[in-house]
């Protein structure tokens, strides 16, 4: 099994556990650090990792902080309102539907309010979504495209029982690519292509270091300058970490509750 097809739990690498401290546990440790390092996306960053960065536990704070922001902002308190209601009907929408997915793969409650705040303050035209899992992401960035009056998701999965919480009212601004089982990242790259430039990206597919790269680079080619890139589970691999450090970027990160969701400005 190579590290790209690694073992996935709900499109995340899960970390080995470290056990064992004799001399031959710290002998395999190296061996393995010397393989496993060649390929990365075994090891996970530990909070340490991202102290020279700015971190934040307040979504509203964060989105606070976007450059590009449309003038005049819109007051954080309609968006805290507006999310509310969405709330509480995507809630009503889970009890309606057998989710395929368990909940825990979706973006957390946080998380979810930084993506709408986002959505609703940047106002893009055109947002790329890679693993929608039950649409709990697709759905708050549908609603705000709605409410902007413009905009529309492109969002890829590789499961067609993707989005069932979507109504045909979110559906009508949306485009779902379902990846083939072979060559992914050809028909990846031919999709980008096809809605380009991108606004924003947001990741939350396969989270493999090397699959988290391949798709920050494929985004950043094709996002519009001062674009955005955000990722969920930012801190199960150092891909988010690299490709900032790689093109010298600053990018900032929510702790939610059990995730640090990072974005950044291309
Ligand atoms: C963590 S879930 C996504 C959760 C979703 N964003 C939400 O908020 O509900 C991961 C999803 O990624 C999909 N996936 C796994 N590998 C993928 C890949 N290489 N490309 C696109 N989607 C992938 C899985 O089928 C699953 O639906």
């Amino acid at each position: 099994m190579t590290v790209e097809e690694g073992e996935t739990r709900g499109g995340s690498s899960i970390p080995p556990t470290r056990k064992g401290m004799g001399f031959e546990a710290t002998i395999r440790g190296w061996v393995g650090r010397i393989i496993y390092g060649t390929f990365k996306g075994i090891n996970s960053p530990r909070p340490e990792d991202f102290s020279e960065f700015r971190v934040f536990d307040s979504a509203l704070e964060l989105a606070e902080s976007f450059p590009g922001v449309r003038e005049p902002p819109m007051p954080v308190s309609q968006i805290v309102d507006e999310f509310s209601g969405l709330r509480s009907e995507l809630r009503l929408r889970y009890q309606s539907i057998r989710p395929a997915y368990p909940s825990n793969w979706a973006i957390e409650e946080g998380t979810s309010l930084l993506v709408y705040a986002v959505v609703r303050r940047l106002k893009p035209e055109k947002v790329l979504e890679t693993g929608v899992a039950n649409g709990h992401s697709s759905f708050f960035i549908l609603r705000a495209l709605e409410s902007n009056g413009r905009g529309r998701l492109f969002s890829v999965d590789i499961d067609s029982a993707a989005g069932s919480l979507l109504s045909p009212r979110e559906r009508a601004n949306w485009r779902l690519l379902i990846l083939p089982k072979s060559g992914r990242k050809a028909a990846l790259r031919e999709f980008v292509q096809g809605m380009r430039p991108a606004d924003m990206f947001l990741h939350d597919s396969n989270h493999t270091y090397h699959w988290q790269m391949f798709e920050f680079e494929l985004a950043r080619q094709h996002l519009r300058s001062g674009g955005y890139i955000m990722t969920d589970d930012a801190e199960l691999s150092f891909a988010f970490i690299d490709f900032a450090k790689k093109y010298r970027l600053s990018p900032m990160f929510l702790e939610d509750r059990r995730k640090k969701f990072g974005v950044v400005q291309v």
